[in-house]
């Protein structure tokens, strides 16, 4: 799909067609399926968003950190087309198909990590985050996990267990799943102490031994970049303490890079900028193009500890999305998704910063390639939801589609496609300026 890479607003936002659905979406649709922005979606390509009624968005937030190669990417877009005419499905564990395993193949040659590995496909990130747990079980004999402050896995009962954030996401939602257990993330921004990194990772070892036991611990599960916590970035040397703590300590660390993953923060995976190799990584989000794919990727020895039949699902690698998957990878090394995530960085970042300087309500400027964020404030760092909100649905009603996160609900977050053109980035950046400056 050709969609010519520029912001048109014919109307306002949202427009009277997307009204009309959104009404229809009231009556059908059960409210827990919340809406950020009700403008309906005819068409994407790039950067670009196609609403009902003939206005052109500028996104910056890729459906949650997910088209990173470009909404509707051709390489994809041919691939799912052939795939769709060639089969839909069999089931991988009923009769198999090349696809699957080239998906596996290449999960353990670009994940980090020197050992061998094996990969396993599911549907979704929260199904990988599941699946990584029943992993680290089956191979240690322990039950316990430990997640983080601010963290974020999934909507899942054991996934929002491991989620830290109440509202929306655990809310009259109870009981939740046993054996999780939750140590201080390294926040700087919000550490009170004199070194982050040392002093969360004293509290993090303090509350596995203490509250916890280390022999009866499975796995410590990190996003290396917090996603929907606020775009956390560990403080320096965290994640590598963690990691190398419970390699000493014969507990599986695994990393969540179902956001972080993929180019997304200007390396291949958020793991990397640590030299960190993890035992177990789970990824879902960018991996496929905007196709629903999930995936856990480890250590050898630790996948192969599960029975055989003990890991599946009928729809889990569908071949869909795996030749969705091939070819989002394809898109990301022939056009350097990674070198594309730095270049967004180095645009967004200056510009981020001037905000900063501009208004103190900016209280930190955060995160890595095009994975950004600004937390929003006010006196003595009191976090300001009410602003990040309007700000936010300023830009909306501008044609620039902006997400907010944080557990404080404070976070403005920027998630371009990797593909943007900095003609349409720059645009965007303009209008979250003139946003701050109308509110
Ligand atoms: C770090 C992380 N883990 C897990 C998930 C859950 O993925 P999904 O929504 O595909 O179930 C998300 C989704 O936002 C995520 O950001």
């Amino acid at each position: 799909m050709n969609v010519p890479q520029q912001r048109v607003l014919r109307t306002a936002i949202p427009g009277p067609r997307s009204v009309e659905l959104q009404e229809r979406k009231t009556a059908a649709v059960a409210p827990g399926v919340g809406t950020t922005l009700p403008v309906y979606i005819e068409r994407a390509g790039g950067g670009i968003l196609v609403d009902v009624d003939g206005n052109q968005l500028i996104d910056f937030g890729s459906g949650i950190a997910v088209t990173s190669v470009g909404n509707a990417a051709p390489r994809v877009v041919s691939a799912v087309q052939q795939q769709v005419d060639d089969f839909t499905h069999t089931c991988f564990m009923i009769t198999p198909y090349e696809e699957y395993v080239a998906v596996c193949e290449k999960l353990n040659a670009l994940t980090p990590g020197s050992f061998e590995k094996r990969s396993a496909l599911f549907n979704s990130g929260a199904e990988a985050v599941e699946n990584a747990v029943k992993i680290a079980r089956s191979y240690t004999g322990r039950a316990a996990v430990v997640a983080f402050d601010h963290a974020y896995h999934g909507r899942t009962n054991l996934t929002m267990s491991l989620t830290a954030k109440n509202m929306p996401y655990k809310h009259r939602f109870g009981p939740f799943a046993g054996e999780v257990y939750r140590a201080p993330m390294a926040y700087p921004y919000r550490w009170l102490g004199e070194d982050c990194a040392a002093e969360a990772f004293a509290a993090f070892v303090d509350t596995v031994h203490t509250q916890v036991g280390e022999a009866n611990t499975a796995a410590v599960l990190l996003e290396p970049i917090q996603g929907e916590g606020g775009f956390v970035v560990p403080a320096p040397g965290f994640v590598r303490l963690v990691a190398d703590w419970c390699r000493d300590n014969d507990i599986l660390f695994v990393a969540d890079e179902i956001q972080t993953g993929f180019c997304r923060t200007g390396d291949w995976f958020a793991c990397s900028f640590e030299d960190v190799e993890p035992d177990l990584i789970t990824t879902a989000k960018g991996i496929a193009g905007g196709l629903p794919l999930g995936a856990v990727t480890g250590r050898a020895d630790v996948m192969d500890a599960v029975h055989v039949g003990g890991l599946g699902g009928t729809y889990g690698g569908n071949p869909v999305a795996c030749a969705a998957a091939l070819a989002a990878i394809e898109t990301m090394q022939a056009d350097d998704l990674v070198g594309a995530a730095r270049h967004l960085e180095s645009i967004m970042k200056p510009r981020l910063g001037a905000l900063a300087e501009k208004y103190d309500a900016v209280g930190d400027v955060r995160g890595r390639g095009a994975m950004l964020a600004i937390e929003l404030v006010g006196p003595d760092k009191a976090p300001d939801p009410v602003l990040t909100a309007k700000i936010s649905s300023a830009c909306h009603r501008e044609g620039l589609v902006t997400l907010t996160a944080g557990t404080y609900g404070n976070v403005l977050r920027f998630l371009p496609p990797l593909v943007i053109g900095d003609a349409l980035l720059t645009e965007g950046l303009d209008i979250l300026d003139a946003a701050f400056a109308a509110v």
